[in-house]
């Protein structure tokens, strides 16, 4: 828990700075937390990948993702059979194997719907980095953090596709609801990829193009929503062609859940 009339926040932040390259490091000694409450390592916007991007950075969506948006999307792309958030939540902290101690990324964390959740997990000894380009999506986040601060949570505005960490500082690495609107996804994975530790675990919730879902239609949603759709076996492929082992993969209505390993740790 925070102590009386810090910033929530500051002392997650002070321990996140050892996993910051020299350059991040420094710039988090200096800015601290904004007045927001989030470490804004972020100097520009990211290039519009299209409507749903775009839908990110206003103030309505962070305002209403987490009770509102997230649930009635969700359902809507994983079908009336798939697990709800509660359920999404579980299979997030066990494919990331999550245990007290661990040093957990939440990447494209929005509000820190799932952050919060990892931070309760790896309590006390651990420590959660969320990571999001949004500015509104951290502010909203850190709001909630004023009203239950886990103590070990902090909010980073930085890019996926150019992570502000030293290499192998993760014991965990999650992206949920987020790779398909990257502009560069690959790369999203190649920097999860880099700052885990070896024997590190990720976890993926993402686009995936079923059977159901017509090939000619594919580029009509992509073009009309700003979401990737994955083929079949991409994302398994290239966590695979990354050294990624003991893949498992759930699918559900239009999206795939998709949990594995890095070699090096029992
Ligand atoms: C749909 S939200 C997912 C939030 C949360 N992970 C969840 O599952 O509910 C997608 C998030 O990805 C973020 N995002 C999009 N492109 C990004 C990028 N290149 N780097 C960091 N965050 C990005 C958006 O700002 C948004 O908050």
């Amino acid at each position: 828990m925070t102590a009386a009339g810090a910033t929530p926040g500051t002392g997650a932040l002070e321990r996140a700075r050892a996993l910051l390259a020299a350059e991040p490091a420094a710039r988090a000694a200096e800015q601290g937390l904004n007045d927001a409450g989030y470490l804004d390592l972020l100097d520009r916007e990211l290039e519009s990948t299209g409507v749903t991007q775009d839908l990110m950075v206003t103030r309505l969506v962070p305002a209403i993702y987490e009770r509102f948006w997230r649930p009635a999307l969700g359902r809507v792309a994983k079908g009336l059979m798939g697990p709800g958030m509660a359920e999404e939540m579980r299979i997030a902290r066990l494919l990331l194997g999550l245990g007290e101690g661990d040093v957990v990324l939440d990447l494209a964390c929005g509000p820190g719907n799932f952050s919060r959740e990892f931070a309760r997990a790896v309590r006390p000894g651990g420590l959660v980095v969320g990571v999001d380009a949004s500015p509104t999506m951290l502010e909203r986040g850190a709001a909630e953090l004023r009203d239950s601060d886990p103590g070990n949570l902090v909010l980073i505005r930085a890019d996926a596709t150019s992570l502000p960490f030293r290499d192998a500082s993760f014991d965990a690495a999650s992206c949920f609801a987020a790779l398909h609107l990257f502009d560069r996804p690959f790369a999203a994975v190649d920097e999860m990829r880099r700052v885990l530790r070896p024997g590190g675990r990720i976890a993926l919730m993402t686009s995936v193009r079923r059977e159901l879902t017509l090939r000619p239609l594919k580029p009509v949603i992509e073009r009309t929503s700003g979401m990737r759709i994955f083929e079949g076996d991409e994302i398994v492929g290239a966590l695979e062609q990354r050294g990624f082992t003991g893949l498992h993969r759930r699918l559900s209505g239009m999206v795939q859940f998709v949990g594995a390993r890095l070699p090096g740790a029992d």
